[in-house]
């Protein structure tokens, strides 16, 4: 499509296949894109093969895997199955003329985890409040516009083709909080879901489909939802196999219940294992799965009430039901205990259902890290949360807890130009691949791979700014918003730039409790809301513990006066102080670097990322100003280094 950016797909990036003879054997529609693909790229079938993509039965590659080698000048890629040959012709594509050097013995490469899913949140209609796309920071839908399936959907097929290159599987198409006219996309509307099901699947990408649990009652007549209703279970099971003959292999369902207003089972008395179960007994017979949310917690809470800790709740809702959950049920986690802020530990309850199969949900779309108006690059965040190992050393870590359900980000994708409004955010998309292929992967090594893909013929100079401009921006991003994990320090409502006291005399259950004293949320079991205690060892005592609690976290496990030494040596004023003050020139600082190596981009990419780059460092200095006069005037005590607090 004219106009739209390539994101890390430009033509200059298949410069080292396309100039090679290349031969592409096996059958599928998988395989066919891969020739199609070669045959894009300009690459010459004649012999001798420089590089030969073939499907072979040896090995145990997995429906996924390839095997890469080199010798006798010919690069080979065999695969089992045909999507595996895509992952490899993208390997090589991404490794460039790297993989026509020297020799290279047999390297295998397989995804460590088998589902690597978007999940957007589409609307098909545009809401006065959120817009389209619930938390949509790149324009409206791919999907759908006015209402209305896209009339042309050759950009579904790009976006499906940029998924695949960096290793996702899976797309659910529509918004968990399923509004009455997305409801009917189970049913009456099922032939736009197999639309773009249609232009996913030669990228190897399978459908899923948020459904409104409610759906007997709201498209089927019927006068209950009662997951335990036979009527109701016949219903669903009549409906999954309609959608099963339309699209035979859409992926499953996406249940966001009992959550912020949306209908779920307690409606009936039932657990949230009814719901589920229900559901993917209507899933199993066709090999279906159901994502069930366990973003569940009072919504309507009472701030004077500080017995209710909303952290607590997916722990208190889902742990006493592990093990009751169907084979083809994934609870779907996301990866803090709050909502996708800066800085939270990871939840307790990855550690807590040994007995239940598990999805990370981690969020690509920057709902509370800058609305893709900010640099905020998150692969380093993802990674820590994938590194953590609840059960302390020597036990698994979270990828590998994930290996059972998955690992899910909310899209940051949208029809704006750049897929991602500011054009460096793709790089989250990109990176969210990457790591759910290889969790282990390492993110400054992922930002340079997607920075050379995305601008191929980028000078050195260009591609060390972009790194140094947003390797550390995550961490950048948190000195000048809300400090030491406190958290929600945002406007209600659309969640940007700060407001301190925002959400503090609200429903949510978002308080930081700051006082003329102090600040932090007492989660201990000694004094406080007990969360500490839905971690196991070591965790529990870590955090229970002002000597161990980490610093980032501190606010978050702990209520602490404002001359609180860190183990950084500084006090807690202190320290929002300096890293206020520190965080707003580093943002600066990043301006200041793109304007030396803008002009080395196309200019539209210069000019919006510069648009962005001015947002940004005005938010930066209003986050700083906000939070520092506040914590002035709260604590009366003034700055050490005399800097200018209002
Ligand atoms: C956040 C977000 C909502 C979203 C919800 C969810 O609260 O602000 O827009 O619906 O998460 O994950 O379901």
């Amino acid at each position: 499509m004219t106009g739209v950016h390539p994101a890390w797909l430009p033509a200059e990036a298949f410069r080292a296949v396309g100039s090679r003879r290349v031969a592409v054997h096996g059958d599928g529609l998988l395989v066919d894109t891969v020739r199609a693909e070669v045959a894009a790229a300009g690459s010459s079938s004649s012999s001798p093969h420089d590089l030969v993509l073939s499907i072979g039965s040896s090995g145990s590659l997995g429906d996924e895997g390839f095997a890469l080698s080199r010798a006798d000048g010919v690069t080979t890629v065999v695969a089992n199955a045909p999507a595996g040959l895509l992952y490899g012709f993208f390997h090589v594509v991404r490794l460039g003329e790297a993989a026509f050097g020297a020799d290279r013995p047999v390297e295998v490469h397989r995804p460590a985890l088998r589902r690597r899913i978007v999940d957007h949140w589409d609307n098909v209609d545009l809401h006065p409040a959120i817009g389209q796309v619930e938390r949509g920071y790149a324009g409206g839908s791919l999907f759908w516009e006015r209402g209305a399936l896209r009339v042309d959907l050759s950009r579904v097929r790009d976006y499906a083709r940029l998924l695949a290159a960096c290793g996702i599987n899976a797309v659910a198409v529509n918004n968990v909080n399923v509004h009455r006219s997305e409801a009917h996309l189970l049913t009456d509307r099922l032939g736009e879901v197999a639309a773009i099901a249609a232009e996913l699947r030669p990228y190897g990408i399978r459908t899923h489909l948020s459904v409104n649990f409610a759906s007997p009652i709201l498209l089927g007549g019927l006068t209950t939802a009662d997951p335990l209703d036979p009527a109701v279970r016949r219903w669903w099971a009549a409906t999954t196999r309609q959608v099963y003959e339309t699209i035979p292999d859409f992926g499953g369902y996406v249940v966001k219940a009992d959550s912020e207003g949306q209908p779920g089972p307690f409606a009936y008395g039932r657990s949230h294992a009814d719901g589920a179960n229900m559901l993917a007994d209507a899933l199993a017979p066709h090999g279906g799965v159901v994502h069930w949310r366990a973003f569940v917690y009072n919504h309507r809470q009472d701030w004077r009430d500080r017995s209710t800790d909303r952290a607590r709740a997916a722990y208190d809702h889902f742990a006493p039901l592990d093990g009751q959950f169907r084979d083809n049920a994934i609870l779907q986690v996301k990866h803090g205990p709050m909502d996708f802020q800066t800085r939270e530990p990871v939840s307790p309850v990855i550690a807590a259902m040994p007995g239940t199969r598990l999805a990370v949900e981690l969020q690509a779309t920057q709902e509370y890290t800058g609305q893709q108006r900010h640099v905020c690059y998150l692969a380093p965040m993802w990674s820590e949360v994938l590194r953590f190992r609840p059960n302390g050393d020597g036990r698994p870590a979270v990828a590998t807890l994930a290996q059972t359900g998955g690992l899910v980000a909310v899209s940051n994708a949208g029809d704006d130009r750049f897929w991602t409004g500011h054009p460096l955010a793709q790089a989250n998309l990109y990176a969210f691949g990457r790591l759910a292929w290889a969790p282990d992967a390492d993110p400054p090594a992922i930002l340079d791979e997607w920075i050379g893909l995305t601008f191929p013929d980028a000078p050195p100079q260009l591609r060390q700014t972009l790194h140094a401009m947003m390797d550390d921006s995550w961490r950048t991003y948190e000195r000048y918003t809300a400090p030491l994990g406190v958290g929600f320090m945002v406007r209600p409502g659309h969640h940007y730039g700060p407001d301190v006291d925002g959400y503090e005399y609200t429903p949510w259950g978002t308080y930081h409790f700051a006082d003329r004293d102090g600040v932090g949320v007492d989660r201990t079991r000694a004094t406080g809301t007990g969360f500490t205690g839905q971690y196991p060892q070591p965790w529990a005592d870590v955090y229970e513990s002002l000597d161990t609690c980490p610093d980032e976290l501190l606010l978050f496990f702990h209520h602490v006066p404002y001359g609180h030494v860190l183990h950084n040596g500084s006090t807690v004023i202190q320290h929002i102080y300096d890293t206020h003050f520190a965080g707003a020139d580093e943002a600066a600082r990043m301006r200041d670097l793109w304007s030396s190596v803008g002009h080395l981009v196309g200019s539209d990419v210069d000019a919006r990322v510069r648009e962005r780059l001015d947002e940004q460092v005005r938010s930066a200095a209003e986050w700083r100003d906000q939070i520092n006069t506040y914590f002035y005037r709260k604590s009366g005590v003034p700055d050490v280094k005399g800097r200018r607090i209002y």
